[in-house]
């Protein structure tokens, strides 16, 4: 025992494990809550029917075609999850420097939009804005020798964007981290009428190692040629991610979004302290395989290690969290 803890003076009037000595009273006590309303379900797309195929780095998450996609939606509906998230795999031979695949209105992520608000409207869809799935080198945006051209990326995001909202996709989240892409595509909406569709941008995303999986999962870990440090953040930097935020709330941002998650959890906190907006954090693929990957060696207890990694965003102070454990999430809090 500490001195302090010895000369307290609080002690024994005040017991901190009076409030936790029953279910019910830490239920009462509960600062913060984790509700199936919080969720974001991400699904990765590939072409075909019928079909759903493992991705091998991240056990228990499949790639599905576009009819087991709108499957997916059904169950989000019905387990009251408010948002789908759709990321669309590409094989080599359909991706090109361009990634001219990103604006064609017929592409996966278009079909898969169509298919889901035709078949389930009350969940809302969103896409990403990022030309990394199309482009034969995995990079979000156009590269010239070594170098991402910011501007022109801008003008092929714009088109992208503009595509997936023709199909009838809610929420636009630019993750691609050009600089004024927010600004370019919230005033392509409102020219072309689309004034009530929102913008969740990856305000804040860090150049990480935990996006690993997800580039297996979309087929662009093969291609990526080098790194993203030119475009997405320096994990060293904290106040750099309130500017990045500052500046796509004053482009037209709606929403915001922290990614990775459990590692930049100080981001989140400071970005909601700050801004006060909807705000938003990525439970990424890394992440995920690391929870998921133990829980499948029998190291972790599942059910906890779920909820308590999700409630760690609450309390952080996101508003809601994107995580492949969506659906086991609101499985467990709805006691399923
Ligand atoms: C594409 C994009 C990435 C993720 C979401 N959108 C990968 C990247 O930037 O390399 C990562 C999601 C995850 O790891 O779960 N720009």
């Amino acid at each position: 025992m500490t001195r302090r803890q010895k000369s307290s003076p609080a002690y024994p009037a005040i017991r901190m494990r009076r409030t936790r000595q029953s279910d019910w009273l830490r239920r009462l006590v509960a600062e913060n809550a984790l509700s199936v309303n919080d969720l974001l379900w991400p699904l990765f797309l590939v072409e075909g029917e019928n079909r759903r195929e493992p991705v091998a780095t991240m056990p228990g998450v499949e790639r599905l075609s576009v009819d087991q996609a709108v499957r997916a939606a059904e169950e989000a509906a019905g387990l009251g999850i408010p948002v789908v998230a759709l990321f669309p795999f590409t094989p080599a031979d359909k991706r090109d420097p361009e990634g001219t695949l990103a604006h064609d209105p017929d592409n996966l992520v278009c079909r898969a939009t169509r298919a889901i608000k035709q078949a389930v409207p009350n969940v809302g869809v969103l896409c990403d804005v990022a030309l990394d799935p199309y482009t034969s080198h995995g990079h979000d945006g156009l590269l010239k020798g070594e170098t991402i051209l910011n501007d022109e990326t801008v003008d092929a995001l714009v088109k992208q964007a503009l595509v997936q909202v023709e199909a009838g996709c809610d929420i636009i989240a630019p993750s691609d981290m050009m600089d004024g892409r927010v600004g370019a595509i919230r005033s392509a909406l409102e020219a072309a009428g689309h004034t009530n569709t929102l913008i969740m941008s990856y305000a804040a995303k860090y150049a990480s190692a935990f996006y690993g999986p997800f580039r297996d999962a979309i087929g662009s870990s093969g291609a990526l040629k080098g790194d993203k440090r030119s475009y997405q953040m320096d994990p060293a930097n904290g106040d750099e991610a309130l500017r990045e935020v500052a500046l796509d709330i004053a482009e037209g941002a709606d929403m915001v979004m922290v990614k990775p998650g459990l590692p930049y959890l100080d981001i989140v906190t400071r970005v909601k302290a700050e801004f006060g907006m909807p705000t938003f954090a990525y439970q990424v693929s890394g992440e995920y395989s690391m929870i998921a990957g133990a829980i499948e060696r029998g190291w972790f207890d599942r059910d906890r290690v779920i909820l308590e990694s999700l409630m760690g965003f609450k309390r952080a102070g996101a508003d809601g969290i994107l995580t492949y454990f969506a659906p086991e999430a609101a499985r467990l809090l709805k006691g399923l």
